[in-house]
Order: C-alpha cells, then structure tokens, then sequence
C-alpha cells in the first residue's frame, strides 16, 4: 500500500514574493463565509460551549467576522442566544418588546430584569399601539401598583412613523422632534417595528460589522444530524439566525448527507455549512447533497484527540488543499476549522485554499466566551473544553444513562486570560494583512493563487522562533 504524507501548518513556510504592496493598509481582508454572506475579516469563532454564546457571537460580527452559537443547551436557550444577536444592532427592531396597558409598575420590573431593556411599547390585545413606557415615566413613581396606562406617554403624544419610512427620514424626524425611540406602524396603528436613536448611533460607529440586509448582525448557529435537528432548525431560523453549521465529527457520513438534504428540502433558501471533513471526496458528496460551505478539520483542535483515540484524522494543511481542490470546482467556500496557534497559521490556512478559518482554543480565554474563569497560583485562566471531552459528555442530561459509552475524544483545558477578544483579533488581522504583502496579495482570493509553499525541517523551524536568548 502506498502511504502518502500529509503535513500541518508547522512543516510548512510561505515563501516571499515580489511585493507592489506598499502599505499593509492596501489589503483587503473580506471574504466569503458561504456564497451568499460576506465577512470583512476571515475569522469565525467555534461553536464551542467555552467559546461561543451571544456575547462572543456579538464581538465577533461587530469586528466583521462571525460567531457560531453552540448547540449544547437545549433548543429554546440556543434560539434565546441567536435573537439576543439580532436583537445587538438593528436600525429597525421587528419585535419590539411590549407590555399591557392593564400590568402593574411591579409587573414591568420583572420585564425590565427579564429583557434587559427599559422601555416598553404599550400594546392592546390585536397590537395597536397605545403608548410607550421609558424609564422617565417610571422613575418617580412610589406606587408599585400603579398602572401603565396612568404612567405611559399616550399615543396622541407620540411620534411615529409608517413602516417602510427610510433610515434617512427616522433619522431625520427623530432629530427635529428630539426624541429617542420612533414606533413603527401600520395603517391600522398596528406595531410594525421600532427605531432607536441608540441603534442609528451603534450602527453609524460599527460600518466594519457584518450585518444583515436590515442592519442587524449576523450570527450562525450549530445542529446535530440525530433527533430533534429538525426542531432545532425551525426554532433557530424563527430567531432569523443567518446560517446553519453542521456541527459533527465525521461529516462524511450518510447521517450529515441526510440531514443536509432534509433541511434543503423543507427550507431550500436556508444557508448551510457542512462538515467537518478531511478529504475530497467528503467535499463533493456535501457539495452534491446541497451545502454552501464546507468546514474542513478531523482532529487538529487544541483540545481535541480523536486521532489519539481513533487513529483517524489528516493533518490540516493537507486536508485543507484536498478540500479546496474539489470545492473549488462547484465555487463552494472553505472553512479551515481548528489548530490555528498563531497568526501565520491562518495566513498558511488561506494559503492553501481555505476562504475562513475557524477558532476556539485561542478565543476561549476571552472576556467574551462562556467558560468558566479561574485564578490558579495567582493566574487568571479560563476553562476550555473539547465538545467531545469527559466532562462535556457528563454534562449532557442523558450522561447517566450512557456513563459506559463514553470514550473522549476531547479535553479540557485551562487557557490564560486574554482581555476583550478584540486585542486576539487586531493581532491576527495585523499578521494577515502583513502576510498579504510578503506574498504580493491585496485580496484573500490572490493569496490563495499567489502563494508558494515550502516544506521545511525541524532546524528550519527552530529556526523561526526566537532562538539563542531569553524571551522577556
Ligand atoms: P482550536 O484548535 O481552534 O479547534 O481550539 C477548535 C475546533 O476543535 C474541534 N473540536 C473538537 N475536536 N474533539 C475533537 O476531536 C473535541 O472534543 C472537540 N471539540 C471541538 C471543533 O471543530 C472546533 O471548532
């Protein structure tokens, strides 16, 4: 049998070309998720339950690329974190929360904790506007029983606008009335949205976030192919989420290429990313049962240890190029998943092929994921851990029963403390646009035609670490 060798990131260098780039300023960074959605920055954050929950979805959409909300909670606590997303930066909010004329102060503080929101438009039963409560309303008032319709600003004193009125002409009417929140209504004076002045002024500041077709942000979020997938899908498109991940170890299996096609087949203008894979083979099939990016990685994670426990998997730089080989035919984008360390791994990742790259161990440390913060001797850490790691397995509500079955193929980690995620992405974004000019490419698509790979050896890698002193 004839062994082929494969190489990861590590066994590899790009090798400088003749550069017209004379500032990093002149690269452009953005590049395509899936064929519909665009990003500025080529980085997606894990569907990890240590990395990826609303808050790091929101930071990374803000920076331009994109969050994958994970998928081990159940489904209404999945769809809560993808609305919450939507819900970050919109101009025009679609489902504006809303309170009875008849609830008691009492019965808007519990809201007002429930929603994180303060002000509340005030709706009849059939979703007529009567008024709307703000904080100003509510400040003074002793009586816990008073009433909303006795507190609230009435619809005859209020301004608002028909639906389809143009973010300029908000802008407009809510500069010269000098108010805050614009109702957005019907001809019937039914709620039909609303606009803030505090979103008009995020989404002014925030033009490089990547946002949706009504100025919200954009998320994605993971499912299964077993049980309950289908639920679970309907429930997160209903959250509007922008795109679905196929979150499995071995997408290359009948299991993924059904569920790809049932999901296709029930909502054909929902965007899938399938996968993860390795070879590309697994890329046509995934492409053919109707996936719009496919995400390439079988064991290369920081926390991962499937090719210890099962002897499978293929080393990412090489399965990355088999990927993109067959992708490229049918125009499908490529997402690099896992066993980014550094910035120049990423560059090498696009490189070879891939449009994105996706990341946990190296976000998980952030202000913005979930995981669990820990100070050990002194040190600020935070916990991350593989999806398929003995205490995720035990955290699952079935644990019990299936204590006997579990075999890891992941751990868990203690990963020091970063500070906003942000300060992670400036870094690899700097490293991306200066490895765009060593190798002569102002786009993403011209790095991966430009580039020149060649494999070095372990003195050639000793070699391009600081060597021979002491880092301070
Ligand atoms: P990095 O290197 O960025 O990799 O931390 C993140 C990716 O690792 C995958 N992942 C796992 N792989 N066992 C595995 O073999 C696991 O328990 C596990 N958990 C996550 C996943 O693709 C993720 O995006």
């Amino acid at each position: 049998m004839e062994i082929k060798t494969a190489l990861t990131y590590d066994d590899v260098l790009l090798v400088p070309q003749k550069s017209d780039i004379v500032s990093r300023q002149d690269v452009n960074t953005s590049t395509q998720l899936n064929k519909k959605i665009s990003l500025k920055i080529p980085i997606i954050s894990a569907n990890m339950d240590t990395v990826t929950e609303a808050d790091m979805a929101t930071a990374m959409s803000l920076a331009g690329g994109i969050g994958i909300i994970h998928r081990f909670c159940d489904i209404a606590t999945q769809a809560k974190e993808v609305a919450k997303v939507k819900r970050k930066q919109n101009i025009v909010i679609d489902n504006p929360f809303y309170v009875s004329p008849t609830s008691t102060l009492t019965d808007v503080k519990e809201k007002i904790k429930e929603y994180n929101c303060k002000s509340f438009l005030v709706t009849d039963n059939s979703q007529k506007l009567l008024g709307i409560l703000t904080p100003r309303d509510v400040t003074f008032i002793k009586n816990e029983n008073a009433l909303v319709k006795d507190l609230m600003t009435p619809q005859d004193k209020l301004i608002t606008a028909h639906h389809d009125i143009s973010p300029e002409n908000a802008k407009k009417l809510m500069r010269e009335n000098r108010i805050e929140k614009l109702p957005l209504v019907d001809h019937e004076f039914k709620i039909k949205g609303l606009i803030t002045a505090k979103d008009i002024i995020k989404n002014y500041n925030n033009i490089g976030a990547s946002k949706d077709n009504k100025g919200r942000l954009i998320v994605g979020a993971a499912i299964g192919v077993r049980s309950d997938y289908m639920e679970r899908a309907e429930a997160l498109i209903k959250a509007d989420v922008d795109v679905l991940v196929l979150d499995i170890a071995h997408g290359h299996s009948s299991n993924a290429v059904n569920a790809i096609k049932a999901i296709k087949n029930k909502w054909p203008d929902v965007e899938i990313i399938g996968g993860n894979i390795a070879t590309g083979q697994a890329a046509t099939d995934l492409i053919k049962a109707g996936v719009d990016a496919v995400k390439v990685g079988v064991g290369p994670g920081s926390i991962c240890t499937t090719r210890i426990t099962t002897g499978f998997g293929v080393p990412q730089l090489t399965a990355i190029m088999n990927v993109y080989q067959a992708a490229k035919k049918y125009h499908v984008p490529v997402i690099a998943d896992g066993g980014v360390k550094q910035p120049g791994d990423m560059v090498k990742a696009l490189g070879a092929g891939a449009d994105s790259i996706m990341m946990g161990g190296q976000l998980s440390g952030t202000k913005e994921s979930p995981g669990l913060p820990i100070t050990y001797h002194g040190r600020q850490y935070k916990i991350s851990r593989g999806m398929a790691s003995l205490t995720a397995a035990l955290a699952r509500p079935d644990a019990k029963e299936k204590l006997k079955e579990i075999t890891p193929e992941g751990v868990e980690a203690r990963v020091p403390y970063r500070g906003p995620v942000e300060n992670i992405l400036g870094q690899y974004i700097g490293g991306l646009r200066s490895g765009m000019s060593y190798g002569n490419a102002r786009t993403v698509e011209e790095l991966k035609n430009n580039t020149k790979f060649i494999r070095i050896t372990n003195a050639g890698s000793r070699e391009s670490h600081s060597h021979d002193n002491e880092v301070l």
